[in-house]
């Protein structure tokens, strides 16, 4: 036993390959049943795949980097509770793809922004955020309002998500092209902002 140990702690490349799978191990150990748990797997009560238009917007979102100063994670801290409301449960994200959690905050958490301001604050916000938050550094995105969002993509965007287990329907497809056609990008950004959040507020 002895010489064992001298020869795994006298040599790297044993110590690294047997630390290695001595983590990995535990790894599997941890993450493998979270794969199973229904917690972790299962929409909660009232959580719908997005439609087209907040697909859209979802997209448009992740193109404009809105991610990179926003986290849509409430954590479980009284802090953030009494401020954005219930913290956030896996089951709100399932079919999210990929997930927009995270800890990066430089503006606020919006996994709980659906209908706390108009869709009218949005507008005005989104075009210059100083014009109603004066203290405002988030950045102005004015020609979300000027481009069309794009309509032709999104029943293809929709099939493949329904590939890793997003229950669209035939129809959801089908009519999908018609949902966005004519809705700028402004239009599909809000209606996804508008939409975050709801299922767990509504199921309280
Ligand atoms: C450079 C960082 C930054 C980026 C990028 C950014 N934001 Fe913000 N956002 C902020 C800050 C800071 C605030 C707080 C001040 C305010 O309300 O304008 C904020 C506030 C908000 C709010 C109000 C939240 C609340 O609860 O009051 C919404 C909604 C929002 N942002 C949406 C967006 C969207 C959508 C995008 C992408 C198109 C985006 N943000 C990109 C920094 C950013």
């Amino acid at each position: 036993m002895e010489k064992i140990q001298k020869l795994i702690e006298e040599n790297v490349a044993y110590l690294i390959v047997l630390t290695l799978l001595v983590i990995s191990i535990a790894a599997l150990v941890e993450i493998v049943p979270l794969m199973f748990q229904k917690s972790t797997t299962q929409p909660i009560a009232g959580v719908k795949p997005y439609n087209a238009l907040q697909l859209t917007g979802r997209d448009l979102y992740i193109r404009e980097g809105c991610y990179g100063c926003h986290s849509q994670m409430v954590r479980p801290f009284r802090a953030e509770t009494e401020r954005y409301g219930h913290y956030s449960v896996a089951g709100e994200s399932v079919y999210d793809h990929p997930f927009q959690w995270g800890s990066k905050r430089t503006g606020p958490d919006l996994a709980r922004v659906g209908g706390r301001y108009s869709d009218e604050w949005h507008r005005v916000h989104l075009v210059n955020p100083r014009d109603v938050v004066p203290e405002s550094n988030m950045p102005a995105f004015p020609w979300l309002a000027r481009n069309l969002a794009d309509a032709e993509g999104v029943a293809a965007k929709m099939t493949a998500l329904r590939k890793v287990g997003v229950p669209y329907s035939d129809k959801e497809i089908a009519e999908a092209q018609a949902m966005v056609e004519g809705k700028s990008e402004m239009d599909a950004i809000i209606a996804y902002m508008q939409g975050l959040g709801l299922a767990l507020k509504n199921a309280r």
